[in-house]
């Protein structure tokens, strides 16, 4: 299917809803961000790439990251992963300390805050660099060799993130973190930060797509591991606005609050979208009428 025509259509259409939202301001470095950015792009199984906007303008991945991070705990830990978190959804807010204290520090999922930092921690041992292990990883998929984190996000979000020192000290008093707190979440900012464009996401995703493989043929997950990805994002990946999202666009998807939000359509492709104004739930208020509008004109979703 040639994408390029719906790609222009929901363009123009969306344009009404701009102004709706508002950009993340609780990491004071995001909040400079224009607020009128849309970028969709678009990697299908065959190669094929469709993008229109400002597809090829680098944004922070914020909580994108979290599935990189499953998917290394993931070849690291295989099941095992799952003694220190769980896999349903949470119905909080993404960075929400209320469940965890009465769950006794095993997180509702590996996507809320709390379950992506416990993620982080399984990935990291001592005598390695894991932030740089994470750019590696990405790496290895998409061609991009200026791939840094960005430093003034990751310390903005270091100097204010009171809820994740917060959930982070909470874990480590359940035995739930076996590294150095400051260590983890130093970790933990700089996979926040890393900057990525549309384009790149829907490289680096494919893989949740292509039953685990890049383009190219690597293998990086299984196929069964794949689908758990996907399962998890369907079912976690907006965090308290997931019904809500899959009611409305019909696929697993991963946002973060820097406006960005991938999504799989299995043996398909991967799409992309960045819109920085959020919606309520902190996730794109735009991106998100955009993958509405995409599995609506294309009729395809999962169901
Ligand atoms: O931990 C935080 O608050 C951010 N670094 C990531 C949050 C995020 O992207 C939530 N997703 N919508």
């Amino acid at each position: 299917m040639d994408y390029s025509v719906i790609l222009e259509q929901i363009f123009e259409e969306v344009q009404e809803y701009f102004g709706k939202g508002k950009v993340a301001n609780y990491i004071p470095a995001l909040s400079k961000i224009n607020p009128k950015k849309l970028g969709i792009s678009i990697c299908t199984v065959k190669g094929k790439e469709f993008s229109i906007g400002d597809a090829e303008e680098a944004f922070s991945i914020q909580s994108i990251s979290k599935v990189i991070s499953l998917t290394i705990a993931m070849q690291l830990e295989g099941n095992r992963i799952w003694s220190r978190v769980g896999r349903e959804p949470s119905g909080t807010k993404f960075n929400s300390l209320i469940q965890l204290e009465y769950e006794n520090g095993i997180p509702r999922n590996p996507f809320i805050n709390a379950g992506a930092i416990v993620i982080t921690d399984i990935i990291s041992t001592p005598n390695k660099d894991t932030k740089i292990e994470l750019l590696q990883f990405i790496q290895n998929i998409i061609n991009n060799e200026n791939l840094q984190f960005d430093m003034e996000v990751a310390k903005s979000e270091k100097d204010t993130g009171y809820r994740n020192a917060a959930l982070a000290n909470f874990l480590k008093s359940f035995n739930n973190l076996n590294n150095k707190v400051e260590d983890v979440l130093n970790t933990y900012y700089h996979q926040c930060s890393i900057h990525l464009n549309c384009k790149e996401l829907s490289q680096l995703f494919l893989y949740l797509a292509n039953g685990g493989k890049t383009l190219s043929g690597h293998k990086i997950i299984s196929l069964r591991q794949a689908k758990r990805i996907n399962s998890l994002m369907l079912t976690c990946g907006l965090y308290d606005a997931v019904g809500d999202f899959a009611y409305r666009v019909g696929l697993p998807a991963k946002s973060g609050v820097g406006g960005g939000i991938i999504s799989t359509i299995p043996g398909e492709l991967c799409i992309s979208v960045w819109s920085p104004e959020l919606n309520r739930y902190g996730n794109s208020l735009v991106g998100t009428k955009v993958l509405e509008l995409f599995t609506t004109y294309t009729g395809l979703s999962i169901f």
